[in-house]
């Protein structure tokens, strides 16, 4: 087994919880932040991907701007331009998961990454407002090639960084699509599947499944 050199890890789900805003959701919007919450993860992704396949490329944050106004719609409620830019700007200070501060902490002799479909307007101060700021060698965004994970293109960006061989990468991300597309790049990958869901049918399937970032210390040498 090629021994790893570098541990890249998604952002969004991964690291920080996406979720860790619902209750500003249900502010605004009482019993209805929930529903919100998750319609703007599932259309942020969505979007990204039509995007993508429209090559009508435009940054994470502007796409979850957009997302957000769907999701709120979708209640049949109306966001004000004071919601809208207070339920992004809670996007920069996310939750960590539990785990996620002693694990990076334990891991720092790796040479250590995030790569997101964020933009650095999103990424930059998430991890500067957060208990890993100064973690990482590496915070590396697609908007810096403008092609949104999973295409090749997005993870190439993220190899030319590295400098390391493909097999002495290995990718953590929560999210399966993810986790197929860096499988098919020629990543090792390690799922973080925190919601027990079941593998993509993809025929992709990651090299290691963990139920938090915690499985991880195993990779180190
Ligand atoms: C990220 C989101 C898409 O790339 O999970 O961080």
């Amino acid at each position: 087994m090629t021994a790893v050199k570098a541990f890249v890890f998604d952002v969004y789900g991964t690291l920080f919880d996406v979720h860790s805003i619902k209750e500003k959701c249900n502010l605004y919007f009482p019993g209805k932040g929930d529903a919100i919450s998750s319609t703007w993860r599932e259309k942020q992704i969505e979007y990204s991907f039509l995007k993508e396949l429209m090559n009508d490329y435009d940054t994470f944050y502007n796409v979850t701007r957009d997302s957000l106004k769907y999701a709120v719609e979708e209640q049949n409620e109306i966001i004000t331009k004071q919601q809208q830019d207070d339920l992004l700007r809670s996007y920069l200070t996310l939750s960590l998961f539990p785990e996620v501060e002693n694990v990076i902490t334990q891991v720092q002799d790796m040479t250590l990454a995030v790569f997101s479909n964020g933009s650095h307007d999103m990424l930059d101060p998430l991890i500067n407002n957060s208990r890993i700021k100064d973690k990482f060698d590496h915070i590396i965004s697609v908007d810096e090639v403008k092609h949104y994970k999973p295409t090749t293109s997005a993870y190439q960006h993220c190899l030319d960084i590295l400098q390391v061989d493909k097999k002495e990468v290995l990718f953590m991300s929560s999210n399966g699509w993810d986790i197929s597309g860096a499988k098919h790049f020629g990543f090792q990958t390690a799922w973080i599947n925190r919601n027990r869901l079941p593998v993509e049918g993809l025929n992709l399937l990651p090299n290691v499944i963990y139920k938090d970032l915690n499985g991880i210390l195993e990779w180190q040498d």
